[in-house]
């Protein structure tokens, strides 16, 4: 662990405070400080995942920042409901963003307007607050597409998270001002996604673990945590040829000023 001491990475995306979690979090937590991710923020789910994302960032509230949202495949026809309990916590603390939101059609595609509707209120909150959105994207790139074309201005801005889209959704994501949230996928072999985050110029990147999801070789399959950071920023400093103290420095900083950390 030695080498890694100089560079400083900050997990974008884990929901460290799920129960696959219960039993060693303040390891993972050691782990994750160890390779040097200095700090980690935290996508809620919904109205269910709340006191656990509370109590984690209650614990720990120099390094574990909490978001407030409703995940796309939690809109169900309870949904504004769960809306106002989050527009409740916006009045009530702080948060480093609205996440995570957007539309999912691959689980689910029973809610698609729901989904769309709950993603549009949530970004009219995001403009309200003055905070960054955090957007899932799952088989539905172009619906949001259409809503961000629809609602983008001066006040909007954010990330996609685990980016998955090609060249020219890249370009149009930069375009927009957002960043791009590059997370495990880069480093699968068959994603294609490492020849597309070749050309996005690195000021526009974020890096992200989405754990306990979508561990990077060489763990893929198992259990991801903020710690597995390390093999995304390698796999990214490899296919654009920059060192891996860059990566770390720049997608840092990029964090940072998003979040206003
Ligand atoms: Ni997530």
């Amino acid at each position: 662990m030695f080498a890694y001491m100089d560079m400083k990475f900050i997990d974008t995306h884990t929901h460290l405070f799920l129960p696959e979690f219960d039993s060693d979090r303040n390891q993972v937590i050691s782990n994750a400080k160890s390779v040097g991710v200095e700090k980690i923020l935290l996508p809620n789910v919904d109205s269910s995942t709340i006191s656990n994302l509370f109590k984690l960032a209650d614990k720990y509230p120099d390094y574990c920042f909490p978001m407030i949202g409703l995940h796309p495949t939690s809109v169900k026809p309870n949904f504004r409901n769960e809306l106002n309990q989050i527009e409740k916590w916006l009045k009530e603390r702080k948060f480093c963003a609205i996440g995570e939101i957007g539309i999912d059609l691959y689980w689910d595609k029973a809610y698609k307007e729901q989904q769309e509707e709950a993603f549009r209120y949530q970004i009219d909150l995001a403009k309200k607050y003055d905070l960054p959105i955090i957007i899932h994207a799952r088989e539905s790139f172009d619906e949001i597409f259409d809503i961000i074309d629809d609602v983008i201005d001066e006040r909007l801005y954010g990330v996609f998270h685990a980016f998955t889209g090609d060249e020219k959704q890249a370009e149009k994501i930069v375009e927009w001002g957002f960043k791009i949230g590059i997370g495990g996928i880069v480093t699968f072999k068959n994603s294609g996604l490492g020849n597309v985050v070749k050309n996005i110029d690195i000021h526009h990147i974020v890096l992200e673990t989405d754990s306990p999801y979508l561990a990077p070789v060489p763990k893929r399959g198992k259990r991801n945590e903020s710690a597995n950071i390390i093999y995304i920023a390698q796999k990214i400093a490899e296919v654009k040829d920059m060192s891996l103290q860059q990566v770390a420095q720049i997608t840092t900083h990029n964090a940072k000023q998003l979040f206003k950390l």
